[in-house]
Parts: structure tokens; C-alpha cells; sequence
């Protein structure tokens, strides 16, 4: 089957990695397109764990927002078209999104895997307890399970490990086709996972507006905004 220059068998199993660039057309802001949100903020102020350490209240901030931002805005047709991939391609369909909002779920998307954590939910970092996070968080809000006052959004920042990489590996190691949607490939360990892929002889394709900083390792590109690109890869992988 054809995917513009990437063969796969029909139910071949599938990754799909996604980033900032699949939510932006639902109005959630990128981080490094022009204007996005690294160009506003200070990424050491609201995305270290030591940002959060010299201002918590400035970092709940932030991320209340974001959050705000994400409940407003809604599911657009990429977030749709990888569900239904999901729901109708005859092999396993892993969806990895580095995005900590929930468009994708609410798009129709099953078993996400958010590697860089969620904006619904709280985490204690003295306890580890999580819980679904309020519309609004603060600083001194205290842990539903020790009482601790260390909550904090359950998002990864630099410097810390991403979550769920054993199975984003194993993903990975058992797939035949890797994707990557809307991510600029500035950010490890996400960016390496198409050189991965590639030495281990799984195709790989990016859907992007513009080619990403890790474009030259992909077998094959698709450019334009994500709305469009996605649905008519998904129809013409199905349909294939
Ligand atoms: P970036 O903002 O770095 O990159 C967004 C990508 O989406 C760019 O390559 C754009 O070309 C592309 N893009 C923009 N609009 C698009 C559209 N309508 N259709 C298709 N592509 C589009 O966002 P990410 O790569 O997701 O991490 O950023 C990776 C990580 O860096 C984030 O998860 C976040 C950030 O700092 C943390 O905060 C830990």
C-alpha cells in the first residue's frame, strides 16, 4: 500500500507521534512557530522543576491557562481522522502524543500515551498520589491522600524523564510504519525516535506544515496543516 513513498501492509502495526502542530488548529498555541508560547514565556520559569520551585504560584498559573485554553477549544478533523485510523485499521494503532491536552480523547482516541503528561490531572510530589486535576489549581492546594501542600500539574518538564517510554519503545520496536504529526523535532527523547525507527527498518513518514529539524532522517513527508493532510492519509490508508 502507498502512502505517498512508504509502503505498509494492510494492518501492519502503526505509531503514530504527535505534537503541538495537531492542536493548533483547535486553537491551542504552539510552542516555536512564530508567536508560540516559548516566544511569551520563559521555558526555565514555567517548564523546569526549578521554576516551579522558585514560583510555584506563577507556574500554576501558566499551566491554569493552558488549561482553560484546552477546555474551550475543541477536537478538529486530524484529532478525528487518527481515531477513526484507530478504530478501523486491522493492526494495532499506538498513539503517542507529546500534548498535554485531551483533544485527542475527545476526538475519539483510545488508550493515548501522553509522554509529557496531562493537563487534567494533578500530581503530589511528595507523596506521587494523582488525581484528576480541578479547573484551577494553586499552589497551596493539598494532596486528597497525604495532605501535603506540593501539588503540582502531572505534566513532565525538562529535566525530568518522560513518562511511559518502555512501552513507547516496545511500540516501536514492533511497528512497520512510524508517524510523526505537527512536532518540530527540537525536543529529545521524541525527536530521536524517527533515527530509532529508522535503524531498525521501520518506514517512517512526517506530516508536517513545514519539514521539521529532524525531517532529513523521515523516508517520506506530507506538508500542510494538519485538518486537511491527516484526514486524506487516514481515508487513503484505509481504503488502500
Ligand atoms: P513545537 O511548537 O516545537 O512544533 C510544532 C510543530 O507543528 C512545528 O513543526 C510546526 O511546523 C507544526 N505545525 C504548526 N501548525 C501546524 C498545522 N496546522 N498542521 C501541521 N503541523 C503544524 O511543538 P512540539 O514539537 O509538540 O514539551 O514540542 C515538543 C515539546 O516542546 C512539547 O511537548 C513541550 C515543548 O516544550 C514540554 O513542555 C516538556
Amino acid at each position: 500500500m502507498g502512502t505517498d513513498g512508504v509502503i505498509v501492509g494492510r494492518g501492519a502495526p502503526i505509531l503514530l507521534l504527535t505534537g503541538a502542530g495537531v492542536s493548533a488548529e483547535s486553537g491551542l498555541g504552539t510552542f516555536r512557530d512564530a508567536g508560540g508560547i516559548w516566544s511569551r514565556y520563559d521555558l526555565a520559569d514555567v517548564a523546569t522543576p526549578e521554576g516551579f520551585a522558585r514560583d510555584p504560584a506563577l507556574v500554576q498559573g501558566f499551566y491554569n491557562a493552558r488549561r482553560a485554553n484546552m477546555l474551550a477549544a475543541a477536537p478538529n478533523p486530524a484529532h478525528r481522522a487518527l481515531a477513526r485510523l484507530q478504530a478501523h485499521w486491522p493492526g494495532a494503532v499506538t498513539l503517542v502524543t507529546q500534548n498535554i491536552d485531551d483533544l485527542h480523547e475527545r476526538g475519539g482516541s483510545h488508550d493515548v500515551i501522553h509522554m509529557h503528561g496531562e493537563l487534567s490531572r494533578a500530581l503530589c510530589a511528595a507523596c506521587g498520589h494523582r488525581w484528576d486535576a480541578p479547573a484551577e489549581m494553586h499552589a497551596s492546594d493539598a494532596c486528597p491522600a497525604c495532605g501535603a501542600q506540593a501539588t503540582r500539574p502531572d505534566v513532565v518538564w525538562f529535566g525530568e524523564i518522560p513518562y511511559h517510554m518502555e512501552r513507547i519503545e516496545t511500540a516501536l520496536a514492533r511497528a512497520e510504519l512510524f508517524v510523526a504529526i505537527g512536532t518540530s523535532g527540537a525536543v529529545y527523547p521524541a525527536a530521536g525516535f524517527v533515527s530509532e525507527a529508522a535503524a531498525a527498518g521501520v518506514r517512517t513518514l512526517e506530516i508536517n506544515l513545514a519539514p521539521s529539524e529532524v525531517a532529513d532522517a523521515f523516508d517520506a513527508h506530507l506538508l500542510g496543516p494538519a485538518s486537511e493532510v491527516v484526514p486524506d492519509w487516514v481515508e487513503r490508508l484505509l481504503a488502500g
